[in-house]
């Protein structure tokens, strides 16, 4: 499908995608290599739900983003690493050398057992054999389940539990700037209580001291040298599993979001190539950790499998000072720089300096993802990092729709800061009141779901359809309800407003309240807690507890600290609450539930306006909780 390079481009792709979606996404999917074409592009069914893409299509996703690149690209750089220390030298990976690493990494899995169908934890900081490992899964019909190293012990025995994990690929540890995080010991701990692993491959990365358990774990740099580099791609079915990814539910257990291979490949390639106006030749560089979803279509399958040079960044944006991201830019001549609001604010604080002292005229377009990005900030991005003359590319999307939904197209789309703007070719979205009822026209605001299948869309939840139907098709039946609010201005542009469920998003990580609740409550002194997010500065929205303790010791602030401690320790550091505030009572209603709304007005401020109270059980503990608010 030709690039979109004006508006009547865009409006003309969108109308054929809407008139004949199955025609438009056969054109894209027909630029791919194939082993056997599809009988059927489209079936589908958002009561079931079920959802399937390039029906009786064969392929392997990583003969399209490797070997098909061969023959023009050999030579050419696939992958950039620009490692945590800017000392240390950055590596050039070409498209042969990401063939061959490739495939020893794939034979090596092989060798200990590991075949199609099977689901490989892997838990690996941002280095290369990160991605040799993804890729390898791919190729030989694993799937990958990928969980980032930024995640604890628990977190780790609840997804290698759920997916049914029996290896896990992980490093001796990982460096995040001044920091060196024991990836080892965690993956130690994690598997005291997940007996069924039976293998463990240690990648050598930051020589930590790693006890080796005899008989389960191997050294990567050994198994590695006993392997070829050749390695046949399995044929895989278009609907068979490429990879489960988790994110963070309603309830305390996280979703096990299932993608397959045909749409996932088709949809990441073509919004990455159309959003972003990518051009041959072109250096990109998300930000992100491959640990997320944004990691996995656009650091990996969107940029690979259209032949780009990707940039994986192992370090922080602060570290060894607040130059870091420019000076990268700088050093590898970057075209494409995709990023997060909340990197951009806290970007925003230091001094401009770091940014003057960087040539960053390498850059074409920016892009945006995560959270819902404030004008002030949009604005920062666009004079400093783009000079005004790079459009910014706010994409908004989720793990669950695996690429991008509503985003400007570069040079195409009129942009407004704040705007996600318009849908990609092929999605339609529909904003819904309380009622169920789709709002039409514009200038209105209500709920975003989306009416009609896109290829990446997950199909499932692992192990758990019902959870998938009860989650995203049955609020809006016959529709997926994204759990996000919008509004559709003027000229039908859409502004993403934030969740409108029990999910917070924190520097971009979606986390649960009723996760971070259930860590809370493992502290012996707490009987109960409620948790909202509240506006922060930085990172968006911040973590704020309500809780009620067994008895009050002297020190509050040792308190906080241990119960911050006990969520670092079952969640990862990034769901530690900023705010805690201890309470004697928590508002509830005669039946029971917590009155949510009244808490997350106290943990903005706004407690003039608390609405109706009548129908709690206790309407004095409010005034209690007012008083107390931090
Ligand atoms: C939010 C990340 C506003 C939204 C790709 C969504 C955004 C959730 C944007 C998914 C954006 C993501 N503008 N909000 N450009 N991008 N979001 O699964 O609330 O980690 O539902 O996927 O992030 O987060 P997830």
């Amino acid at each position: 499908m030709g690039t979109i390079r004006s508006f009547e481009d865009y409006q003309e792709q969108y109308k054929k995608s809407i008139e004949d979606p199955e025609a438009f996404w056969a054109t894209i999917a027909g630029e791919f290599q194939w082993r056997k074409k599809w009988n059927k592009v489209l079936e589908w069914d958002f009561h079931k739900p079920e959802v399937k893409w390039f029906i009786g299509g064969k392929l392997n996703i990583t003969e399209n983003c490797i070997d098909r690149h061969l023959p023009q690209r050999a030579k050419q750089t696939a992958i950039i690493w620009e490692p945590n220390n800017p000392k240390d030298e950055a590596l050039h990976i070409t498209y042969q050398q990401l063939s061959e690493e490739v495939g020893k990494t794939a034979n090596m899995l092989k060798a200990q057992g590991v075949k199609k169908g099977d689901r490989v934890c892997v838990y690996l900081p941002m280095i290369p054999q990160l991605a040799y490992t993804l890729l390898a899964c791919a190729r030989i019909g694993a799937v990958h389940s990928v969980v980032f190293a930024g995640f604890s012990a628990k977190s780790l025995i609840d997804r290698i539990t759920d997916a049914g994990s029996t290896i896990v690929v992980t490093a001796d540890g990982g460096f995040r700037g001044d920091k060196t995080i024991n990836l080892k010991g965690i993956v130690d701990e994690a598997l005291e209580k997940c007996p069924d692993v039976s293998r463990v491959i240690v990648y050598e990365h930051t020589k930590t001291k790693a006890p080796m358990k005899v008989g389960r774990d191997l050294w990567w740099h050994e198994e590695i040298k006993k392997v070829n580099a050749q390695c046949p791609a399995e044929e895989m079915d278009a609907e068979d599993l490429l990879f489960i990814l988790y994110t963070s539910g309603s309830t305390g257990k996280p979703k096990g979001m299932v993608h397959t291979c045909g749409g996932y490949m088709v949809y990441t390639n073509y919004t990455f190539r159309t959003a972003f106006n990518y051009e041959e030749g072109q250096v990109y560089w998300c930000t992100a950790d491959i640990g997320w979803i944004t990691g996995h279509s656009y650091i990996l399958y969107g940029p690979l499998s259209a032949g780009a040079t990707t940039v994986m960044f192992e370090g922080v944006p602060s570290w060894p000072d607040w130059g870091r991201f420019w000076q990268a830019i700088e050093r590898h001549k970057i075209n494409i720089f995709y990023t997060a609001p909340t990197a951009i604010r806290s970007l925003e604080k230091a001094p401009i300096s770091f940014v003057e002292s960087h040539d960053l005229s390498s850059l074409k377009v920016l892009g945006t993802v995560g959270e819902p990005i404030n004008e002030e900030a949009w604005n920062w991005y666009d004079k400093n990092i783009g000079k005004g003359k790079c459009p910014i590319i706010d994409t908004w999307w989720q793990t669950e729709t695996g690429g991008f939904m509503i985003s400007p197209i570069a040079h195409a789309t009129k942009l407004k800061p704040a705007f996600a703007t318009l849908p990609l070719p092929g999605v339609q979205p529909a904003v819904m009141n309380e009622s169920g009822l789709e709002i039409k026209g514009n200038n209105i605001e209500g709920r975003l779901t989306i009416k009609f299948p896109w290829p990446s869309m997950a199909r499932t939840i692992y192990g758990d359809h019902q959870r998938f139907k009860d989650t995203y098709f049955s609020t809006f039946p016959g529709k997926y309800f994204t759990g996000d609010g919008c509004k559709r201005d003027e000229d039908g542009y859409y502004r993403i407003t934030g969740r409108v469920d029990d999910i917070i998003i924190v520097s971009g990580h979606n986390l649960g309240t009723a996760e971070i609740e259930s860590a809370i409550t493992e502290h012996k002194n707490v009987v109960e807690t409620a948790v909202v997010g509240f506006p922060h500065d930085i990172k968006g929205q911040a973590v704020y507890a309500f809780v009620i303790l067994h008895d009050k010791p002297g020190n509050d602030e040792t308190l906080r600290g241990e119960i911050r401690e006990t969520v670092s320790k079952i969640i990862g550091p990034i769901a530690k609450p900023d705010k805690i505030q201890f309470v004697s009572g928590l508002p509830k209603t005669r039946s029971g539930k917590i009155m949510r709304r009244i808490l997350r007005k106290v943990a903005e401020g706004d407690t003039a306006n608390l609405g109706d109270t009548s129908t709690l059980l206790d309407p004095a503990v409010v005034d209690e909780i007012k008083a107390g608010a931090l």
